[in-house]
């Protein structure tokens, strides 16, 4: 991890986030938690269930255009039978917006009723979106805002004064998202969220974070780099095993880089080329929908 890294989500940041969330988790009665798709763990804060406590939850699946159908289900199934409210969007193509407001009103009908009983019926209920850096919180709330608006600052604990957008009768939501930190201690996270662009990819060199990628897809989706980079099985034992994830992933992009005649003079493969090529036909889904995250 880079000194960068470290320096843009030191500690004190985390602590100051966590004090901002708790201040603002008592003006709302509902947390709207956007995550990616493609990496429904790491795109996750790992402390965001306890700063919520009891607080009724819900789950925006965000980016399915560039996910995995059938295991975007497998999320959404997940999280519906730990007790979130699920929907799932696109919000380039401003899929699932409409979902959000009737799913809000059932998560809160309780809380609702309740108000009715204590003779408050016409109360206004409100509700706050969080996620992590790039995840499409602004995105998101201008479009359920019908606005263009403005970008959220990308600063975790940064906040403008409490404005609140109206999402239906009764049911207000904050205009600035809480910014949340992922897990950037474990590597693995660090590697998922450069892969995916949460982050600069500057974690490690393009070459190692483009063959840990190859590995990771090599693992899940082998079919998928057949077909693009003609990789051909025979040159590799099933699983080879004895390679690191690495290794492994140099293997397969020397020979897609054959494949596509990435040569340098002297008939040297340039494997510089053939990493940004995978890290950009990943990221702009032209290799296929991946999620490389399975509900454990
Ligand atoms: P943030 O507030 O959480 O930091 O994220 P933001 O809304 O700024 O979104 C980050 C980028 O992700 C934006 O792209 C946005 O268009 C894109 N995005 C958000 N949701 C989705 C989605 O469901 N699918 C896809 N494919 N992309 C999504 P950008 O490159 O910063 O800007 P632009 O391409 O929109 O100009």
């Amino acid at each position: 991890m880079t000194d960068e890294m470290n320096i843009q989500w030191y500690p004190g940041h985390m602590t100051k986030t966590r004090r901002m969330m708790e201040a603002e988790l008592k003006l709302v009665d509902a947390v709207c938690e956007i995550i990616d798709a493609r990496i429904p763990i790491s795109s996750r804060n790992p402390d965001i269930d306890a700063i919520c406590g009891s607080k009724p939850r819900m789950i925006i699946l965000n980016r399915i255009d560039m996910a995995d159908p059938a295991r975007t289900k497998a999320w959404a199934d997940h999280f519906k039978a730990r007790g979130f409210s699920v929907i799932q969007t696109d919000c380039k193509a401003r899929k699932g917006i409409t979902d959000f407001s009737p799913a809000l009103n059932r998560l809160l009908a309780e809380k609702r009723r309740r108000y009715a009983e204590k003779g408050m019926a016409g109360k206004p209920l409100k509700a706050m979106i969080v996620g992590i850096p790039n995840v499409g919180k602004s995105t998101f709330i201008n479009q359920v805002a019908g606005r263009k608006g403005a970008k959220a600052e990308n600063r975790p604990g940064v906040t403008r004064g409490k404005q609140w957008v109206t999402v239906d009768q009764g049911l207000l939501l904050l205009d600035t998202p809480g910014i949340l930190w992922p897990k950037f201690e474990d590597p693995e996270v660090g590697l998922r969220l450069a892969w995916t662009g949460a982050v600069k990819d500057d974690i490690l060199d393009t070459e190692t974070l483009a063959a840990r990628l190859m590995a990771q897809l090599w693992q899940d989706y082998p079919q998928a780099l057949r077909d693009r980079y003609k990789l051909d099985d025979s040159l590799f034992p099933a699983d080879f095993p004895e390679l690191t994830p690495a290794a492994r992933g140099f293997a397969l992009m020397e020979q897609a880089a054959r494949k596509r005649g990435f040569l340098l003079p002297g008939s040297q493969l340039d494997m510089d080329r053939m990493a940004n090529v995978l890290l950009e036909e990943y990221r702009s889904s032209k290799l296929g929908r991946f999620t490389l995250e399975h509900p454990v």
